[in-house]
């Protein structure tokens, strides 16, 4: 099929790569011409294992290309939006100005029976509203909801083999060719008998809020857990390790720390508590500003443990952080508790040497103030505190007994509760975690 993804971020590039190395002959559009030209040179503008592989391998099959020009999607059958909806500046909702321009933008380029699908998370209501923007063009298109589950890091896998599909389509014939459509996208998966639901536009915009916000309220739930167990001397590892044993309420997701960030969790429950209260709501998810509350809450929890553990005042020490991306295997820092922690400690007057795999050119460009190395060797000398934000193999290998011999005192705050707290005690280190005695 001939396809058009506008909007090439990490949601963006991932689809149409993916789409194309499933066989489909897809344009990516994206207004940022130095990302598109990135693209078309065949690197990335950002880290996310295994797509310059499908990348490249797609380009040079010829069923790949980039352009910054939204005529470039006529001719295509599926449009899909994947442009961003950040948080708004001075408020909770979401920002829908990217979808509505995409959108507006392709107007004059759809043709009858073209598809449009909307991929970005949406408050509920967004996809009837632009339904009606698309019907009153005249220009005979459709919309489909089609929410993308993918995480940063198994981004190219999660969007070639989803664990689910879910279509919010128009009620009639309409959404019968819409969800028909798709199924060919999707030919793929459909084969592979991956769940489908085939639904409506509300509820397929719902479903990617609802996912998003038990995700945060699990991590939120088992880093509560962890304060009480920090008073109480229980170990919350062990805790989450029994209460995971119960299959309803499983393992993943009950890791106690920092706390989560990133392009998705903390942005989509402010912005579905904002639609919410829109909507008469605002109670039903009021709990969501609890999960948030007890989610930032983490970042100061790991500030102050590191005031706390230091011999001398803060603006004394050196202190080692390793980690700035929101998590392993990305290079992304948006709201990261690691870089928020690195900065807060910097803002306290430390100096702050922080190292991460693939955060340090992003973490630069928005706190220039801080001083990143990609040595763990240099991060660590003569630290007076070491501080692990981010859980990468490559901090979790460090061996204590070497590390012990770089820094100036032997004291960790694991923020990731991730290490052998064992093995660094007996190696010198004092080891402090998060609910773990
Ligand atoms: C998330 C959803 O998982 C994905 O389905 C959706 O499409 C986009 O949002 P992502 O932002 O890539 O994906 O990250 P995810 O793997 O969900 O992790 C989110 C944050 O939670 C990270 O900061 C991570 O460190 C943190 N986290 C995760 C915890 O603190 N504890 C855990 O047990 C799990």
């Amino acid at each position: 099929m001939k396809l058009s993804v506008i909007g090439c971020g990490y949601l963006g590039a991932v689809h149409a790569s993916a789409m194309a190395e499933l066989g489909h002959d897809v344009v990516g559009i994206d207004i940022d011409a130095r990302k598109i030209d990135q693209l078309a040179a065949g690197t990335p503008p950002f880290y996310e294992p295994g797509l310059p592989e499908i990348l490249t391998s797609a380009m040079a099959s010829g069923r790949l290309r980039f352009s910054t020009d939204i005529a470039d999607a006529a001719g295509a059958q599926v449009h899909f939006i994947g442009v961003g909806t950040p948080q708004k500046a001075g408020s909770h909702a979401a920002d829908l100005s990217y979808v509505d321009a995409a959108v507006q933008s392709l107007l004059p380029h759809l043709a009858a029976g073209d598809l449009v699908v909307g991929k970005s998370t949406v408050p509920v209501g967004t996809a009837a509203r632009l339904a009606g923007v698309i019907e009153a063009s005249g220009c005979g298109a459709s919309l489909a909801w089609n929410p993308e589950f993918l995480r940063e890091g198994f981004a190219v896998k999660d969007t070639i083999s989803p664990d689910r599909l879910v279509y919010g389509v128009p009620a009639g014939a309409a959404g019968e060719h819409a969800a028909a459509q798709l199924n060919e996208v999707y030919a793929s998966a459909m084969a592979a008998q991956t769940p489908l639901i085939v639904t409506d536009y509300a509820t397929a915009e719902l479903v990617k809020v609802a996912a998003n916000a038990f995700l945060a309220t699990k991590i939120s739930f088992i880093n509560a857990m962890s304060e009480i167990a920090d008073v109480s001397g229980a170990n919350i590892t062990e805790l989450a390790d029994a209460i995971g044993f119960d299959n309803r309420i499983g393992r993943r997701f009950l890791n106690a720390g920092v706390g989560f960030g990133g392009g998705c969790l903390p942005k989509d429950i402010r912005a579905f508590t904002a639609r919410a209260e829109e909507l008469g709501r605002g109670e039903s998810v009021s709990f969501l500003k609890e999960v948030d509350a007890i989610n930032m809450r983490q970042r100061q929890r790991v500030v102050a443990m590191t005031l706390q553990a230091l011999d001398k005042p803060v603006y004394t020490a050196k202190v080692a952080v390793l980690g700035l991306s929101f998590k392993p295997h990305s290079d992304d820092v948006r709201d990261s508790p690691a870089l928020d922690v690195a900065v807060q400690l910097r803002g306290l007057g430390a100096d702050v040497m922080a190292t991460d795999p693939q955060g340090i050119e992003n973490s630069r460009l928005r706190h220039p103030q801080l001083t990143y190395s990609t040595s763990i060797e240099e991060t660590l000398r003569a630290a007076d505190a070491v501080v692990l934000v981010t859980e990468w193999a490559e901090f979790k290998q460090i061996d204590p007994v070497w590390a012990a011999a770089l820094v100036r005192v032997p004291i960790i705050i694991d923020g990731r509760n991730t290490l052998d707290a064992a093995a660094w005690r007996a190696a010198g280190w004092i080891y402090l975690g998060l609910g773990r005695p």
